[in-house]
């Protein structure tokens, strides 16, 4: 990606090059920053107070990331990508304002025999909560530890019982120029849409996630309800998801159309495959000081146990 600037990256290595240029015209003309993209992250640049949000209650703790060190709320809630709030990291959080998340009803649909409308209530319903701790790491570069709250998909996927055509999914995000400034810029297609094959989604570490730290999501990091699958770059996590749409061929995700040389399909997390622009090696842990040595990047994100065996006989070269 992207078009935030990760310390250790040039800014124009980031964002796909056209999008790059259009982004800096665009980000004049509606006034949405002069210098996102030259500044990178900066902690002394933070002006809101992370503030926190109703407690969810009966969460069912599980083992996942027990061995983990968090990420603080703090870095969490005020280091995002959510491109329809603004391009830079601290623009989400600063720029939801106006979002509202409810009501809120995700349309689940397309090759299923029971296609639904579920508001988050229904949702809640169909499983417990479970808080599982995951390594999320971003294309860019950076990672974070993050004690997500949420449902399998799999137990929604199972409700809507998918058609034998049914062999990728689309999570389509909510994209309201009236509440997100960045959606009225064109600097991706609107609405972000990602997709995962069916046996991804069904994969018992893919999330509906609804809250972290025991608390529902705030907007910047996807509210009311948003993807989170671990092993994968954190752009196939799409964010504040209104529909659900079960398909037959290999959807066009929102970054494939962006940038199709640099954002696969699969965006598996990869030591060993590069980004065309800059290398996928190792990995700078959030909260970590800027003179901390970078970690090692692992095969899938340390999940390759589970994972592995979906991509028997592929050439991660070629899906990337
Ligand atoms: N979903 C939407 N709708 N819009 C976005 O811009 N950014 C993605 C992903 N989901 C994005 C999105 C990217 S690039 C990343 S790295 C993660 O959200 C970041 O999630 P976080 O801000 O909760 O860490």
């Amino acid at each position: 990606m992207l078009i935030g600037k990760p310390v250790d990256v040039a800014s124009t290595e980031i964002t796909p090059e056209p999008l790059f240029k259009r982004r800096r015209a665009l980000l004049k003309a509606v006034g949405l920053g002069g210098v996102i993209g030259l500044s990178g992250w900066s902690r002394e640049g933070w002006t809101t107070e992370s503030l926190h949000k109703p407690a969810i209650h009966n969460i069912q703790k599980t083992l996942y990331g027990q061995d983990e060190k968090l990420t603080s709320y703090r870095d969490i809630t005020s280091y995002n990508n959510f491109y329809e709030f603004g391009t830079s990291k601290e623009q989400p959080s600063r720029n939801t304002g106006q979002f509202k998340t409810s009501p809120w009803t995700i349309a689940v649909e397309g090759e299923v025999l029971k296609p639904r409308q579920l508001g988050i209530e229904d949702l809640l319903k169909l499983a417990p909560l479970e808080e599982r701790i995951y390594r999320m790491r971003c294309v860019e570069g950076w990672s974070m530890v993050i004690p997500w709250v949420g449902i399998p998909l799999a137990k929604l996927i199972k409700l809507v019982q998918p058609t034998a055509n049914a062999k990728f999914i689309e999570f389509v995000s909510v994209a309201d120029e009236a509440t997100m400034p960045g959606v009225r810029v064109p600097i991706l297609d609107w609405p972000y849409l990602e997709a995962l094959r069916l046996d991804e989604g069904m994969q018992e570490l893919t999330l509906l996630a609804v809250g972290l730290y025991g608390e529902l999501l705030p907007a910047q990091n996807g509210a009311p309800v948003r993807l989170v699958v671990p092993w994968k770059y954190g752009f196939k996590s799409g964010k504040s998801i209104v529909r659900i749409r079960f398909v037959e061929k290999m959807p066009q995700t929102t970054w494939m159309r962006a940038g199709p040389k640099e954002y696969g399909f699969y965006a598996n997390v990869n030591p060993n495959v590069d980004h065309p622009r800059w290398s996928q090696a190792t990995e700078r842990r959030i909260g970590s000081s800027l003179f901390t040595r970078r970690i090692p990047t692992q095969m899938f994100n340390g999940y390759a146990d589970q994972v592995s065996h979906l991509y028997t006989g592929m050439d991660l070269r070629k899906h990337f």
